[in-house]
Order: C-alpha cells, then sequence, then structure tokens
C-alpha cells in the first residue's frame, strides 16, 4: 500500500445534510472507497450498531462492546487473530456524535494448511470459509492501516469542522436576514410615526408589512374607541373597528371575545397560543389554530390588539415572531398614546375657543353668531382662493376670535344703538390691538394673531389701527375683512335692519379695490350661492380639527 494517502472526500456530505444517520451513511460510504471494505458503525456512548454492513462477523455485538471501550481518538486494533485484526477508528459527526467505525483485515496472506480457527471464529465462519474469505482480501501492513486510519480521521474532522462552520455561517446569514426585515420593517413604522398621521392609517401599513415578514395567514389589528360619541370635537374613534390583511377567521365582536377569554391586559405581554387544547374546553374559535396577540398600549391604557393568526405552514409561532410582534405593538402604543394626547390638546384648545367665542356673544349679544358665521365664510373664501387646509383651519380659528378684543370695550358703547360720537368709535376701534394683547401669550393662538391685529386695514390704506395698504396687510385679516363686512351688512342690528342681497352685492363690488382685495371679493362672487346658504344654516358644531378640511 502506498504511502501517499489521496482520500476522496470532496463534497463527502451533502450541504443540507443534517441528520446523523445520513451523515454516518456517508461517512461509511467513504471509508468503503477509502480502504476497499465495507465499515460497520458504532455509536461511542452505547456501543450500538449505527450503520451495519454484510462483511462477515462485522456487525457481531462484541465488536460494539469493544468500541464503547476505545480509549482516547486514536485508530488503534480492538481485535487481533494472528493474521486477522480488526481496525477500530474514533470518528465524530458535524452534529457533535461520536461514533466507532470498525473492519476486519487480512495482514498476512495465508497458507492452504494453516490452521484458522481464531480468525474463523473471529469472522463467524467456517475455517474453509474464513480461508475463502480470507484469500479474496487485499493484505494490508498494520502500519498501512494506521496511517490511512489516521489520515481519514484527520479529513473527517476538517470536514466536520468546515461542515460545522457551513451551519453557523448559514444560520448566521437566516438570523441577519431575519434582522435586517425586522429593522427595515421598524424603520418603515417610525417612518409613519407622526402625530397627525392618522392611526388606523399607519395600522393598515403595519399589516401589510407584517404578513410580509411573520409566516401569518392573517395579521389583524384591533382598534379600540378613545372617545364616547357625541362628546368629541376633534377627529376620534368612537367604535372599535377590526383591521386585518389575509383572510380573517373572526369578526369585530368576535376578537372582542377573544381578548376577554385570554384575559389579556395592557401589561400581559405576547400572549402566544399553538394548542387550543391548553386554552380549556370553552375555546370557542376553531379557526384559529395558532395565534399570537399582543397589546397596542401606553403605560395602562390599552388602544387596541394586534394578533397573528394561523401559522402559513401549520407550525408553532415562536418568540421570533411574538417579539417582532410586540415591538411593533409597543410602537403603534405609543403612536396612539401622544395622538390621544394630542387630541386632547385640541379639545382643551377647542373648549378655550368655545369659551372666548361665547365671551364675545356674552357681551354683544345683538351679533350673536356674527363670529361663526365670519369663520365659516371665511374658510369658505379661503378654499376658493386655493388655501392650504392649515391655513383654513387657521382662518376658521381667526374668524371665530377675530372680534375677541369688544371684550375690553365699554358695553354701553358697544352696545349704543345710534350714532357714534368720535370719541367711541375710537374705543371701538380699540379692539383689534386689545384682541392681539389678549391672545398673543397664548402659543397655539400665534397663527391667528395677524387676522385679528390688521381685520379692519382697508387696502387703499384707510383703515386701522396701522393704515395698511393693499399687500401689507396679511392675506387672512383680507379674507376675514371680506367675510365680516359680508355678515355685518346681511345681519339684523338693533338699530337697523340688515342689508338685502343686492345692496351687499354692491357695497362689496364697489368697494373692491379700495376698502378690500379685489382678489377676495372676486372670491366671494365665485361662492357667492354657498355663501348665502351659509347664513340660513344652523349655528355649526365648533370643530377644530384640520381633517375636516381635508
Ligand atoms: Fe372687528
Amino acid at each position: 500500500m502506498s504511502a501517499v494517502i489521496e482520500l476522496p472526500f470532496q463534497a463527502v456530505f451533502p450541504h443540507h445534510e443534517t441528520d446523523s444517520a445520513g451523515e454516518a451513511q456517508q461517512l461509511a460510504a467513504v471509508l468503503r472507497r477509502t480502504f476497499g471494505t465495507p465499515f460497520s458503525l458504532w455509536t461511542r456512548a452505547t456501543g450500538e450498531l449505527a450503520h451495519a454492513t454484510l462483511q462477515p462477523g462485522s456487525n457481531d455485538p462484541l465488536r460494539g462492546d469493544l468500541a464503547r471501550a476505545v480509549q482516547g481518538h486514536d485508530p488503534q486494533f480492538i481485535l487481533d487473530e494472528d493474521c486477522l485484526l480488526v481496525l477500530a477508528i474514533p470518528l465524530a459527526l458535524s452534529s457533535g456524535k461520536e461514533v466507532v467505525a470498525t473492519a476486519a483485515f487480512v495482514t498476512r496472506g495465508v497458507g492452504e494448511l494453516e490452521g484458522l480457527a481464531g480468525p474463523a471464529q473471529l469472522l463467524g465462519l467456517a475455517e474453509d470459509k474464513a480461508a475463502l474469505w480470507m484469500s479474496r482480501q487485499t493484505v494490508w501492513s498494520p502500519s498501512a492501516l494506521s496511517r490511512l486510519a489516521l489520515a481519514v480521521q484527520a479529513q473527517v474532522a476538517a470536514e466536520s469542522r468546515g461542515k460545522k462552520l457551513e451551519k453557523e455561517v448559514e444560520k448566521l446569514s437566516s438570523n441577519l436576514a431575519t434582522t435586517y426585515e425586522e429593522i427595515c420593517l421598524l424603520h418603515s413604522v417610525t417612518q409613519n410615526l407622526r402625530i397627525s398621521a392618522d392611526d388606523e392609517h399607519l395600522c393598515r401599513l403595519v399589516l401589510e408589512w407584517l404578513l410580509d415578514c411573520l409566516p401569518a395567514e392573517t395579521i389583524a389589528v384591533q382598534l379600540l374607541p378613545v372617545a364616547r360619541a357625541g362628546e368629541n370635537t376633534y377627529k376620534a374613534r368612537t367604535q372599535s373597528i377590526l383591521l386585518n390583511s389575509g383572510p380573517c377567521p373572526v369578526n369585530d365582536q368576535q376578537f372582542t371575545e377573544l381578548v376577554a377569554q385570554l384575559q389579556l391586559s395592557a401589561g400581559c405581554g405576547p400572549r402566544v397560543m399553538n394548542d387550543r387544547a391548553t386554552c380549556g374546553e370553552g375555546w370557542k374559535f376553531p379557526a384559529i389554530r395558532q395565534l399570537i396577540v399582543v397589546s397596542i398600549a401606553e403605560g395602562d391604557r390599552v388602544f387596541g390588539w394586534l394578533a397573528a393568526i394561523n401559522h402559513r405552514e401549520g407550525k408553532e409561532f415562536g418568540t421570533v415572531e411574538a417579539s417582532l410582534l410586540n415591538s411593533i405593538g409597543a410602537m403603534v402604543g405609543i403612536h396612539a398614546g401622544n395622538r390621544d394626547l394630542y387630541r386632547e390638546q385640541n379639545e382643551f384648545l377647542a373648549s378655550v375657543v368655545r369659551a372666548l367665542t361665547s365671551a364675545i356673544d356674552a357681551k354683544d349679544p345683538y351679533t350673536c353668531g356674527h363670529s361663526d358665521r365670519v369663520a365659516r365664510v371665511s374658510v369658505r373664501l379661503a378654499k376658493e382662493l386655493g388655501c392650504e387646509p392649515a391655513t383654513l383651519h387657521t382662518l376658521y380659528m381667526a374668524g371665530l376670535l377675530h372680534d375677541i378684543g369688544k371684550i375690553g370695550v365699554d358695553d354701553a358703547v358697544l352696545r349704543k344703538p345710534g350714532i357714534l360720537t368720535d370719541e367711541e368709535f375710537n374705543q371701538i376701534k380699540q379692539h383689534p390691538e386689545l384682541g392681539y394683547r389678549i391672545l398673543a401669550d397664548i402659543r397655539q393662538f400665534a397663527s391667528v394673531l395677524p387676522a385679528v391685529l390688521h381685520h379692519h386695514e382697508q387696502w387703499d390704506g384707510r383703515g386701522y389701527p396701522f393704515k395698511l395698504a393693499g399687500d401689507q396687510t396679511p392675506r387672512l385679516a383680507r379674507i376675514v375683512a371680506v367675510a365680516d363686512a359680508f355678515d355685518a351688512m346681511s345681519s339684523d342690528r338693533p338699530y337697523r335692519k340688515g342689508m338685502d342681497a343686492a345692496k351687499v352685492d354692491e357695497i362689496l363690488r364697489k368697494g373692491a379695490g379700495q376698502q378690500w382685495d379685489p382678489e377676495v371679493v372676486a372670491a366671494f362672487f365665485a361662492a357667492r350661492e354657498d355663501i348665502t346658504a351659509m347664513g340660513a344654516q344652523e349655528r355649526a358644531n365648533l370643530t377644530l380639527d384640520v381633517q375636516q378640511w381635508v
């Protein structure tokens, strides 16, 4: 036998072979190719046969016992019957399982008359058959067997290490891919956490993204109501809603029952259910086979529930899925909490505006409803002029508050039915600046201040308080000025009836380019029909929800 050993070891094991039995079979094939004879494989820890062969005597349990008793990691001869040796090679599979490979080898030629009782017993054959078998075997020197066995061991160890590393790289790559997907998902969610973003819209996006990331048939979100019907002026959900991507086996009411049955609460953490039997006899949702539910909550307050329903491959949901769902639930919960806080702030702001508007109405009951009509007409004019929703929102508040300074004017002057003296008129002319001072310290009203201060300026520069002309007057104030004049002329006052529409129109036409911005007056006539209808409408519920202008 040559000392130069070439082993047929390229890609001995299939890349994705993880099964130990399969690997043992592969190993046995390699040993057979290398030594030219079949090897039995024994589990080293127990001495059980892991791979059998048809070589005489090779599967004798005695060899298993000897294999189990092998000390150290070097190849060794565990049986020696004169001209027959049994070689044992300890080997480790890539799974970590240790085996011992054994095979019998002839170490010299056997003479015809030679007694072969020992080898025959070892082979489990009659002597003549043992002699025949031995005569057909390659004759090996023990040292060559040992060297070749060592080489095989080294090669198997290298292959095993390679395979192990390969598995680790595969696992790492898979983890990285999953982590990358999760980071992308979390990043996408954070990009959509703008406080003004509708939480239903955010949840619909999340549902689609999660269905791509999780092996679930369905992702569902139940959003709970955040306000009672009729109590809110800002857009708020007053009924629960169930959103889903993928076919959802439960409706909104059933989902509520599901949450109740699982006794979920804000801080209960992700609830994973892979076995319906664990849910007791009362489980009412046979179509739900696997489930993860997490809360959409901030602190103790629950805004809804996020669920992955039924594993796409019928497997169990694990901690990776539960953890991702929990992270998303927490983020959506924080957003929902912030958004609700924002809603409450806006509710509060609306209350303040409502209180201030009521104060103006109480001060000058003859003009009751004037502020509200000016607000709505201003918004209609601004729409006609193509203003943005945010501007409409500002203009609505500006219309409501434009005359707030009248709170500081004497009642006697304000309610005087006859013609005012110059001094009295000068008092009235203070109201834009008074209004400005009343609102100036409230940050939320900063955007309406220009309209409050300048709504009595005139296009020709003959208004008050600063005699601003043309574009010098802020546009919001020029819009409020037209709405204000229209309503003042149209409404009944204690000392006169409201003018008829034709008269009002005539005055506005004449005043375009003199008292009022001609562009705003043109917008007035373009929207004349709507504005006339507004005068006949009931006073609208006060709402500061910018969404209504979108
Ligand atoms: Fe005014």
